[in-house]
Parts: C-alpha cells; sequence; structure tokens
C-alpha cells in the first residue's frame, strides 16, 4: 500500500528507464538468437519479471543485474506457457513468434494482463494462418505449428501494436519477403525492428503502414548489446505530476517526439516546456485549463496509455473537458475511486465527461490496472490530506519505484 500526503511541488531531475513495451517483446526475441545478449537500461519491474519467468521455463538464463540483463537463450528448449504464467501478462503473446522460430510449434494459454477491456488475439492469429502456419485454439489454450510456414502478404484488421510485433517476428522465420500492411506505428515497434536488424534479420519500414521482412527462416546467432528506447509512458505521468502538483522537473533520457501529443496538452495549458538536447525542461505556471476534447488514438496519437493520467489532470482542470477512449473497452475502472476523491466525472460508454474541481482530497482508494494506479498516484499528489492506495502491485508491473522516484523530487509517498 502507498500513503501519500497531497501538496508538495515536483522539483528536480528524473531519468527515464527503458520502456517496458520495448522491453517485453525484445526479451522474448532473445528467443531468435542463439547467442548471449546484454540489455541496458532495463527497468526493475514485475513485467519483466515475468518475461523472464517465461525464457526460464524456456530453460534460457536471465540475469537482471542493476539496470543490465543478461539472456542467454543457449540451452533453450521447448516448453508450453501455462495459463499461470501467460495469465500474469499479456506480453507473454509476445513468445509466439519466437517459438515458432526457434521450435517451430508452440503452445501457449490465452494471454491475461490488465483488464481493460477484451484484448483478443485474433489479429495475430490471422496473420499466422496467412504464413501458412497451422493454428488451433480450445478453451485454455493456442497450438501452433508452423513446420510449413511461408512468407505472406498480410493485411491487419486493426494496426495492433501487439500483432505488427509479433508478425514481423514469425515473418523472419519464413524463407522470403513477407509484406505486413495496416501496421501500427508505435516507437516501440521501430525500436523491435532495429533490435532484430542488429541480430541479422532484414526488416525494413516500422514506423510505417508497410512493413517488409525478408525471412532467413534460420535463428540468428550473434552477441549484442542493446539499449531499448526509454518509456514515454513513464515520462508523459511524471510530466503530469509535475504539470499537477507545480514545480519544474527536468526529464531526462527519453526523445520528446515519443511522447508530443501529450506534451503538446500541456504545453501552455499549465505549463512552459523547453527542449534541450539531453532533457525536457517542464515548468509548471499555472492551474491546468480544460481541454475540450481528448481522444485516444493508435501512435501519434494521443496513447490510451496515458488517458488515465490525463483524466486525473483534467479532474482539477478549471473548466470541463471530455476523454474519448477508442482503444480498450473498459478503460474507466479508476474513474469510481477518483470520484471518492472528489473528482466529478461521468463515464458514458468511451466517453468520461471531466467538470473540473478545486480540490481533490484524500482517500482510501484501490488501483485496479496499471494506468488507473499511476492516475490515482497523481490525483494522491495534489489531494488535501492523505491518500492510502492499495493494488500497488499493479503500479510495480511498468513503474520502476514510483514511490522513490516521486519521494526523491519531492513527493510525500510511502510504502507501507
Ligand atoms: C500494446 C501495449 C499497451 C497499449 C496498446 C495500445 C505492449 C506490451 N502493450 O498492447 O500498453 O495500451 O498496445 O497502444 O506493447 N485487438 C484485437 N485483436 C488482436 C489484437 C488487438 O481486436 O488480435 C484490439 C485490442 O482489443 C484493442 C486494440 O486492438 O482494442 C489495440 O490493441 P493492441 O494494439 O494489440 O494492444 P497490445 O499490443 O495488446
Amino acid at each position: 500500500m502507498l500513503k501519500i500526503t497531497g501538496g508538495n511541488k515536483l522539483y528536480g531531475d528524473v531519468d527515464i528507464p527503458g520502456a517496458k513495451n520495448s522491453v517485453l517483446p525484445i526479451m522474448s526475441a532473445c528467443l531468435m538468437n542463439d547467442a548471449e545478449v546484454l540489455l541496458r537500461g532495463v527497468p526493475h519491474i514485475s513485467d519483466c519479471d515475468a518475461m523472464s519467468k517465461i525464457l526460464g521455463i524456456m530453460g534460457c538464463r536471465v540475469v537482471h543485474s542493476g539496470s543490465d540483463m543478461l539472456i542467454s537463450t543457449r540451452n533453450a528448449t521447448l516448453s508450453s506457457i501455462s495459463p499461470l504464467l501467460a495469465g500474469e501478462m499479456r506480453s507473454s503473446v509476445f513468445m509466439l513468434g519466437p517459438m515458432l522460430m526457434r521450435f517451430k510449434q508452440a503452445k501457449l494459454a490465452r494471454p491475461g494482463g490488465c483488464d481493460i477491456g477484451r484484448r483478443p488475439i485474433d489479429i495475430h492469429l490471422a496473420g499466422l494462418r496467412d504464413m501458412n502456419v497451422v493454428v488451433r485454439e480450445d478453451e485454455e489454450y493456442v497450438y501452433c505449428d508452423a513446420s510449413n510456414i511461408k512468407p505472406a502478404e498480410i493485411y491487419l484488421q486493426f494496426p495492433s501494436v501487439g500483432a505488427t510485433e509479433n508478425l514481423m517476428m514469425v515473418a523472419c522465420s519464413a524463407v522470403g519477403r513477407s509484406v505486413i500492411r495496416n501496421c501500427a506505428k508505435e516507437p516501440e515497434i521501430v525500436d523491435l525492428a532495429k533490435f532484430l536488424n542488429s541480430l541479422g534479420a532484414s526488416i525494413k519500414g516500422a514506423g510505417g503502414h508497410t512493413i517488409v521482412v525478408e525471412g532467413k527462416g534460420k535463428t540468428f546467432n550473434r552477441s549484442i548489446i542493446y539499449t531499448p528506447i526509454a518509456d514515454r509512458i513513464v515520462a508523459g505521468t511524471y510530466a503530469l505530476a509535475c504539470a499537477m502538483t507545480g514545480g519544474e522537473l527536468n526529464v531526462k533520457g527519453v526523445k520528446s517526439e515519443f511522447f508530443s501529443s501529450v506534451l503538446s496538452k500541456i504545453s501552455k495549458n499549465s505549463c512552459y516546456i523547453k527542449y534541450y538536447n539531453d532533457r525536457i525542461n517542464i515548468i509548471s505556471h499555472a492551474r491546468p485549463h480544460a481541454l475540450d476534447y481528448v481522444v485516444t488514438a493508435p501512435y501519434p496519437g494521443f496513447p490510451t496509455d496515458m488517458q488515465s493520467q490525463m483524466i486525473a489532470y483534467l479532474a482539477i482542470a478549471d473548466g470541463d473537458s471530455v476523454m474519448v477512449e477508442n482503444m480498450f473497452e473498459t478503460r474507466y475502472r479508476q474513474v469510481p475511486q477518483l470520484v471518492l476523491m472528489g473528482a466529478d466525472i461521468k463515464v458514458d460508454g468511451a466517453r468520461a465527461y471531466v467538470r473540473g474541481v478545486d480540490k481533490l482530497h484524500g482517500a482510501k482508494v484501490v488501483a485496479t490496472d496499471l494506468r488507473g494506479g499511476a492516475s490515482l498516484v497523481l490525483a494522491g499528489l495534489v489531494a488535501e490530506g492523505d491518500t492510502y492506495l492499495d493494488g500497488t502491485h499493479f503500479l510495480d508491473r511498468g513503474y520502476d519505484r514510483i514511490d522513490q522516484v516521486l519521494s526523491s523530487l519531492g513527493a510525500q509517498i510511502f510504502r507501507l
């Protein structure tokens, strides 16, 4: 449980670690490589622990020491991913592509993760079938056989981040040219392609609509050192923390272009933002103003992973705002908790109508997903009195010691 006493402004520098959504697919992609990989800047978050556990079950060695992570897959053996493991984390689905390259087969329990919507994997599976992978499903498991895998032209029904990444990896196993269209364009996809290319893959076009993979059909065999990109969602969360509480932060190590959709919302609205080579300087100068509409969309649109935190910002803005969540069906689960803290928010389907209030007040609240938890932390930082936040294991999935970071910036936040 976290105890947060609101009211302190935040001042100082914050170093942003590697992005969860880059590190997880990159960790799984190590299975496509029969040599050691050293990853730098890896955050200490429980999703990385869960992925280490999955790799461990496959016979791989993962050593996470400081911010370095050494992964050796030399002794990898085929093993199925049980409901218990897959239930811990949606990203277990990233093992599909690498398992098919390494073993030509995969048996994976349906992936879990934060309960923010239905989260099917039909787009992943449709792409696999296009590549002639035999896919069978029952209630619990997905079974894949890639013995006769072939390159293909694939059109994604929706630009799914995970499906783009998985199919990019699967296409490396099919000898010849695969073309994936209507791809997601998130920076983490570009990062995964860069990582795979440094192992010896040939992937072009990542970050655009169409990705072309010249599959070589063989496991890679290259020892490399790689630093995944920094976490734009963690950076965005701390930027909003500064905007809400007041004060001045230097956000370091992350490219501003990766979260400009977030920075542009607070710039001029409540903050002055200056861009330097090595940092983004954010000075909060006013109480947040309402934003007419904030609409979540695939990158470079406003990220669904910042929606919950932005609602906390709008909850203390002057005026009325509307949030539209277009990506996940049940991503407003933290709203009743914010209401307990005095927020005035009404949810109607994909829309949340936020009437800003002068002050939030401390309360006993519970996080029910990762970003919802972050939004409650932000609310706690500005609330009058004490907030007790339960469900902190959700926060630990994606924020490396958020309490210590905020405390070093001047917040009153303690883990009980
Ligand atoms: C990734 C991110 C997550 C982020 C999300 C959207 C990782 C590890 N996680 O999740 O933090 O919130 O992108 O930016 O990178 N869909 C289908 N069928 C599929 C796949 C997806 O219908 O086979 C739907 C989903 O239910 C959702 C939408 O497509 O409504 C977007 O999902 P997707 O982009 O796949 O998200 P993830 O890869 O799961």
